[in-house]
């Protein structure tokens, strides 16, 4: 456990957390009786993410790149960093803001949580592997993202190596991960099927649909980040994936077999930057995190259109 300097709860500050997972990771913690605060600057996040929990958190709208979030963070007990531009085809449009945020941001998070010795748990992302050979792969796989967007996380990941020297920063390499308050962001193939469902338009799938993809659902996220943040595992980075994959196409025929929907995939040219196949190795964060997957994809689908 982190050592709690408040009297009965741990104050962690959660950055993003007006995003699609730190919502679900600060509604957890304030369940779980913790002080949270959160920081966002709503630049893709919004507050209805958070609206059921405002009044039992604090949130504070800033930026990670802004000097002033030193006063916020400086009594917290452990900090959860998940602030981040996440659109890998944007990250080719505007790779300088890219590098700001993920990186500098991120940068400014460490360089905090070093002078004030706090435990820093931050999301990085399978995309910090490229085209890798080894499936499912494991941590000590190298590294070689394919797209701005995954190049900004390898180099959070360097600054976090070196900060960790001071303070226990754990990186977490999340696959993709979904869940129902994403289905209508329009962000990941998820979305996409889901939105085309409801607007009775074609699912569109690049290539064949051949691709592998390991999706995780984010409540087992949350579990995994919060296990990461109470837990010795000291520095170090850790996959959090199902460990299984599904391909594009069969998620779209998931999607039109348990919506009831009577519209067929139709194929397109494969976007830049997009990996074949991910699918984690989790034994580490089984073995770290005490950690399992408990959600499946087709099971979460399926109850997606119980009516
Ligand atoms: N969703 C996934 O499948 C996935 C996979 C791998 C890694 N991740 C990582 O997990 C984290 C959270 O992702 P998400 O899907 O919840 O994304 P999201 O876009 O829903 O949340 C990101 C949040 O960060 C905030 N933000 C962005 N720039 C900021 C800045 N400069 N200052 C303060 N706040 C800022 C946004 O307003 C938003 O609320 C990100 O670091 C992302 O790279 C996500």
């Amino acid at each position: 456990m982190i050592p709690k300097k408040s009297n009965k709860t741990v104050n962690y500050i959660i950055t993003g957390g007006a995003g699609f997972i730190g919502s679900h990771l600060a509604r957890y913690l304030v369940g779980q009786g913790h002080s949270v605060g959160i920081i966002d600057n709503l630049s893709t996040g919004n507050l209805s993410n958070i609206s059921d929990i405002k009044d039992k958190i604090s949130f504070y709208k800033l930026d990670i790149l802004d000097g002033t979030i030193e006063d916020v963070i400086k009594n917290s007990d452990g900090i959860f960093h998940h602030a981040a531009l996440v659109s890998v085809p944007e990250s080719f449009v505007k790779p300088i803001e890219y590098e700001n945020v993920n990186v500098l941001g991120t940068e400014n998070i460490f360089r905090l949580a070093k002078k004030f010795h706090i435990k820093t748990v931050f999301a990085s992302s399978s995309s910090v592997y490229g085209n890798t050979k080894n499936i499912p792969t494991p941590e000590s796989e190298p590294l070689d993202p394919v797209n701005p967007y995954g190049i900004t996380k390898l180099k959070a990941e360097y600054l976090a190596k070196e900060y960790s020297k001071h303070c226990d920063i754990v990186g977490l390499r999340y696959y993709n991960v979904y869940g129902n308050t994403m289905v209508s962001s329009g962000t990941g193939v998820i979305s996409q099927f889901y939105q085309s469902i409801q607007n009775h338009t074609p699912l569109t799938i690049d290539r064949n649909g051949e691709q592998l993809r390991d999706f995780v659902h984010v409540q087992d996220i949350v579990q995994a980040t919060v296990s990461a943040m109470e837990k010795n595992t000291g520095s170090g980075f850790i996959n959090i994936g199902s460990g299984s994959t599904m391909s594009i196409l069969n998620l779209a025929n998931l999607f039109i077999k348990y919506s009831g929907s009577n519209l067929q995939p139709i194929l397109r040219e494969q976007k830049e930057g997009n990996v074949l196949a991910s699918q984690a190795d989790v034994s580490l964060a089984k073995k770290l995190l005490s950690w399992q997957p408990q959600t499946t994809l087709e099971d979460w689908i399926k109850n997606l259109y119980k009516s």
